[in-house]
């Protein structure tokens, strides 16, 4: 093969990539754009763990959230639902570099059973927040805790707001109990 060769492959490859996964944020409704590592750290720190809560991330993107709160917490049974299949695979591969368990699934946050989440870490917004504060008002059991960055349920409202101060600006992590 051609240098030439090698050039247009990883062309074509990097199109499919940016393709699949602007597909796949519209049928989603949310495009990926990761939580920084110090924003996830403190999501898991609002979030008061035990350690050994049965813990998700819906919409998990690199996984990075379950990773900061694995670290944390080595008891925790993590779990991520991400729909993109390209972002699927770069959490797949964040995670098994980073040698935490989590459990990464490919798969549509509107229909995973929550009935067992303790703990659920969220960056989602519009149309799909509101999808699932209708799913969680069937399905989680009472106490369990809703962590959301920067976004707000349409009717639910939060019992802690926390607002960070970061060098990339101000953030929100806010705390819900169902
Ligand atoms: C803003 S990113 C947040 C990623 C990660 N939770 C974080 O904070 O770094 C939202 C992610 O949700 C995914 N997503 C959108 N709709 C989804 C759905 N219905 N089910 C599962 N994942 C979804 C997107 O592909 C994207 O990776």
């Amino acid at each position: 093969m051609q240098p030439v060769d090698l050039v247009i492959f990883f062309t074509f490859l990097l199109i499919v990539v940016i393709v699949l996964t602007t597909v796949y944020a519209f049928i989603g409704g949310v495009p990926y754009v990761p939580t920084s590592r110090s924003i996830a750290r403190d999501m898991v720190d609002v979030a008061r763990l035990k350690g050994t809560e049965r813990v998700f991330d819906l919409g998990a993107g690199n996984g990075r959230i379950l990773i900061e709160a694995k670290r944390k917490h080595p008891g925790l049974t993590a779990t991520g639902i991400e729909l993109a299949p390209t972002v699927w695979l770069l959490g797949l591969i964040t995670i098994f570099l980073s040698r935490v368990k989590v459990r990464f699934l490919r798969g549509d946050a509107r229909k995973v059973d929550l009935r067992d989440a303790d703990v659920i870490f969220l960056y989602l917004s519009g149309g799909l927040l509101g999808e699932l504060e209708s799913k969680f008002d069937i399905e989680l059991r009472p106490g369990t805790v809703v962590i959301s960055h920067a976004f707000r349920f349409p009717r639910r409202q939060p019992v802690e707001v926390v607002k960070l101060d970061r060098w990339s600006g101000k953030k929100t992590v806010l705390r819900y109990v169902w």
